[in-house]
């Protein structure tokens, strides 16, 4: 069954206005795939119908159809690079800065928790190098299914096989005994991070002030004039001496005057200092 145009309108219009996901017609498919099991799933025939109820104004299965519509792809450590550079360059600049002792860092679209998990792991294994430091993880994402995944912390063997290194596997996790091919997250790494639901298109006054705030895969789904108000908006939400960092196909380039790349790496940001 093919999507028809106004069906495609309509879906494309309200996924746009509630999350900023923006789907262009050669995404039909996308839209099918995607929509088509929700329909099911709720004893409906096709799309036309779930588009019916929808405008029938059934706010519980407008959730469902954003979270259908949202791609959560992640993995631990995933591209590294920005994982070492974490480590390597802006931790010692915002040891140099921070003034209250107290890292703040906000995963901004952080899918079941592996990114800002990978950031705790960091965190943990160096925080030698971290004298009276605290640390603060925040992780914030629009779909609360993968929130509810994440703050469990529960992960299966082909999750962990993807990016995480046996050294802290064995250390980070048990195997579930009643669920052999499942690996729990030990307690003290989990409570490193708080998950809540944020959707980025509303306010971010919740949230406060950040030494480094992650956005990394999420602005790609985006038109131009939202990634500008999200990213003039996350800028913000930066300390004076904070770091934004955004993912590799991603670009803050002729999207906001506030931001800057830091130290020449292409994929961390820093806000613009007054001349
Ligand atoms: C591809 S994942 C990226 C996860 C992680 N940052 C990474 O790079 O591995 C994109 C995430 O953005 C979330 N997302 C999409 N639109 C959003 C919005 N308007 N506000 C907050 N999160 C959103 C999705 O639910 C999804 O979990």
């Amino acid at each position: 069954m093919t999507l028809g145009t106004q069906d495609f309108a309509y879906l494309s219009d309200l996924i746009r206005k509630k999350s900023g996901i923006s789907l262009s017609e050669d995404k039909m498919y996308l839209i099918e795939s995607r929509l088509l099991p929700l329909a099911r799933s709720h004893s409906l025939h096709n799309i036309t119908e779930l588009v019916n109820k929808v405008r029938g104004g059934d706010a519980g299965l407008v959730v469902e159809l954003i979270e259908a519509m949202t791609t959560n792809e992640t993995s631990f450590f995933r591209d590294m690079k920005p994982f070492q550079l974490f480590d390597n360059d802006v931790m010692p600049h915002i040891k140099a800065h921070n003034i209250d002792n107290n890292v703040r860092i906000w995963c901004a679209a952080c899918s079941t928790g592996q990114e800002p998990y990978s950031l705790a792991m960091n965190i943990n294994e160096k925080k030698i190098a971290y004298p009276g430091l605290s640390f603060d993880i925040q992780a914030t994402d629009i779909d609360k299914k993968v929130l509810q995944k994440a703050s469990e912390g529960i992960y299966s063997q082909f999750e962990i096989q993807r990016g995480l290194p046996i050294t802290l596997l064995m250390k980070y996790f048990t195997q579930m005994q009643s669920y052999g091919e499942k690996w729990e997250m030990k307690e003290d790494l989990r409570k490193m991070v708080t998950f809540k639901y944020l959707n980025l298109l509303e306010s971010y006054a919740s949230m406060g002030k950040f030494d480094v705030i992650f956005c990394r895969n999420v602005l790609i789904y985006f038109e131009p004039e939202t990634k500008s108000d999200i990213l003039n908006r996350l800028a913000d939400c930066l300390k004076p001496h904070g770091v934004l960092f955004l993912g590799s196909a991603e670009t803050i380039n002729d999207l906001t005057d506030k931001l800057t790349t830091f130290k020449d790496i292409r994929s961390i940001h820093c806000l613009k200092q007054p001349k």
